[in-house]
């Protein structure tokens, strides 16, 4: 069985990949995802403000008598102590890069292009196969426009794209008014993947202590939907690698990401879940769901079910939406 894919420009064997978390931070759970199959790893996020905040204070360090260092330090918002400094970062790319035999993929974190591309040459030395970005950006300010925040993408992009030579991957926020314009726009500043879609923490509310709750929930299968509409539609209209990410917990949603047109699948929340290990269950699922209806390679199936190749391309569109509004019944509660 060929499972073989290509992402952005590199050759896997596999389409299977472990997206940031904690387990790809760490080596020996770096090994275990390798070892039970993953094709590809990206490495936890390096974050921006971790990135200035240690150029600030080795400023502070090289200059003297700097009496605004206090003021300074406070512009800095209070970070959790996290794994990873800069400069931890890099030992991190280089072990991992020494430890495993499948693609590395860093990845930075930021919400704008100043003083942190550079840090991607570095990031490129340490031996990263490529760079995944991901920008978070909530447009609080209310001042601010579609087409601003659209900028603020192409500009991170383009300013890190001008930085390394290596393939960059974008991870997509789904929050765009038209999502596959803007797929075309960042493909055409550069960007050598697209990353469907960045899953934004949503806080709720304690309504005992009124309190925000900002706690982490992982993932369930029915997040798949929006991407999957989203790949359907842009599957065989891009140049650049789309990856599918969020919601995948078996092998039916890597098949189903596979059968829309993703060139990979990304996890986390079901690695999570039942560790490392469950990339092999994925992997033989694949390949258990392939030879059941013959296939023999990956290719006979990517793409088949995306919005070009289907007699019915409307079943990705309002047609769709119209019948199945009319098509509802409600549940019997008698
Ligand atoms: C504990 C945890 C840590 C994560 N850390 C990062 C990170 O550093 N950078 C990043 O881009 N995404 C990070 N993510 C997001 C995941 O890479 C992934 O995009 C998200 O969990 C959706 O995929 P899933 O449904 O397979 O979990 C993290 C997710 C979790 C649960």
């Amino acid at each position: 069985m060929d499972l073989t894919t290509r992402y952005m420009g590199l050759q896997l064997k596999n389409p299977l990949v472990a997206s940031a978390s904690p387990l790809t931070g760490e080596l020996d759970s770096l090994k275990r995802l390798e070892d039970a199959g993953a094709a590809a790893l990206i490495l936890p996020s390096l974050f921006q403000e971790e990135i200035e905040a240690e150029t600030a204070r080795y400023e502070h360090l090289t200059s003297a008598h700097d009496d605004s260092w206090p003021e300074g330090l406070s512009n800095f918002p209070k970070l959790p102590e996290t794994q990873h400094g800069p400069h931890q970062y890099l030992e991190l790319v280089r072990r991992a890069r020494q430890a495993a035999g499948v693609p590395v993929i860093a990845s930075l974190n930021g919400v704008s292009n100043e003083g942190w591309t550079t840090y991607a040459r570095q990031l490129q030395q340490a031996g990263a196969h490529g760079l995944e970005l991901n920008i978070y950006f909530i447009p609080a300010d209310l001042t601010s426009t579609g087409r601003d925040v659209e900028q603020r993408y192409l500009d991170i992009l383009r300013s890190l794209r001008a930085a390394v030579s290596i393939p960059v991957a974008i991870k997509l926020s789904p929050y765009f008014s038209s999502v596959g314009n803007m797929a075309l726009a960042l493909q055409d500043a550069g960007a050598d993947a697209l990353v469907l879609f960045n899953r934004f923490y949503q806080p709720d509310l304690d309504l005992t202590r009124l309190q925000v709750l900002t706690d982490l929930k992982l993932s369930e299968p029915s997040e798949i939907r929006l991407p999957l509409l989203w790949l359907a539609v842009l599957s065989g209209r891009t140049r650049a690698s789309l990856a599918a990410s969020t919601g995948v917990a078996s092998a039916d949603e890597v098949v189903k990401y596979l059968l829309v047109g993703a060139d990979v699948v990304m996890t986390t929340s079901s690695l999570l879940r039942r560790g490392p290990g469950h990339m092999a269950t994925l992997l033989a699922g694949l390949q258990e769901w392939l030879d059941a209806r013959e296939f023999n390679s990956l290719e006979q199936v990517r793409g088949i079910m995306s919005q070009c190749k289907l007699r019915d391309p409307q079943a990705f569109e309002r047609a769709n939406y119209i019948k199945i509004l009319h098509g509802y019944r409600a549940p019997d509660r008698s």
